[in-house]
């Protein structure tokens, strides 16, 4: 009943959420999305975001992702669907609500091949001796991404967790913020990472995409 409302206008529930303040869940056009206070989290412009930023790796060498910042599982719904990715995928997210609302709203759960880890991604990435061969780097409070994820310690920790020929997409928040410090900071990795930068994407965020040379 909702989703043949939504078409003749949105329907909106709001969540209090433990670290991303109030989200809403909105139906507009039949199609369920996440939504913080002043972005799409997931199942809308993010989600066609992340999806271009595949485009431009090579998942069939790929076995295993990392996907920091869970959100409502768009990126995982685009892997399954249209990518038709059928390996192993670790997520890490944390907060718990949004844990929760990707299972109950979106029907994102644990399963053999989805692992969910409640974790800060800045300490899991600095702890953890796994290896991945993608890395999707999607870390929002609310339209930020928190200076962390901006920093040197965060990148050579995800730069040690990629293996040989594997690869990283940041989703880097509006292009005005990714400054050139940054991108500098990003090229002293340039003796093993290729590094392409892709500016203003849908006319939103930049995405940045790191290739692991052999
Ligand atoms: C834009 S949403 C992710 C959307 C998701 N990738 C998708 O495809 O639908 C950003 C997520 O990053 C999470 N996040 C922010 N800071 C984090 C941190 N330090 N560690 C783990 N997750 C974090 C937020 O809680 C939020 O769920």
């Amino acid at each position: 009943m909702r989703k043949i409302l939504s078409y003749f206008y949105p329907i909106t529930q709001k969540i209090e959420t433990v670290q991303n303040g109030i989200v809403e869940i909105t139906y507009y056009n039949g199609k369920k999305m996440l939504n913080s206070a002043h972005a799409n989290y997931s199942y809308d412009s993010l989600q066609r975001i992340l999806k271009y930023g595949l485009t431009k790796v090579d998942l069939k060498q790929v076995n295993a992702i990392l996907l920091l910042g869970l959100g409502g599982g768009s990126v995982i719904q685009t892997l399954r669907k249209d990518f038709n990715y059928t390996k192993n995928i670790t997520a890490i997210e944390i907060d718990s609500t949004i844990i929760s609302i990707a299972a109950t709203e979106f029907q994102v759960f644990p399963s053999d091949k989805m692992e969910i880890i409640h974790a800060d991604a800045f300490q899991y990435v600095n702890s953890t001796s796994r290896k991945f061969d993608l890395i999707i780097v999607d870390l929002f409070i609310d339209d930020t991404v928190p200076d962390a994820f901006y920093s040197r310690q965060f990148w050579f920790s995800i730069v040690s967790l990629m293996n040989i020929n594997g690869a990283f997409i940041f989703n880097a928040a509006l292009a005005t913020k990714v400054s050139k410090e940054f991108l500098e900071m990003l090229q002293t990795f340039s003796t093993e990472i290729t590094i392409s930068f892709f500016d203003n994407v849908y006319e939103t965020n930049s995405i940045i995409v790191g290739q692991k040379r052999s």
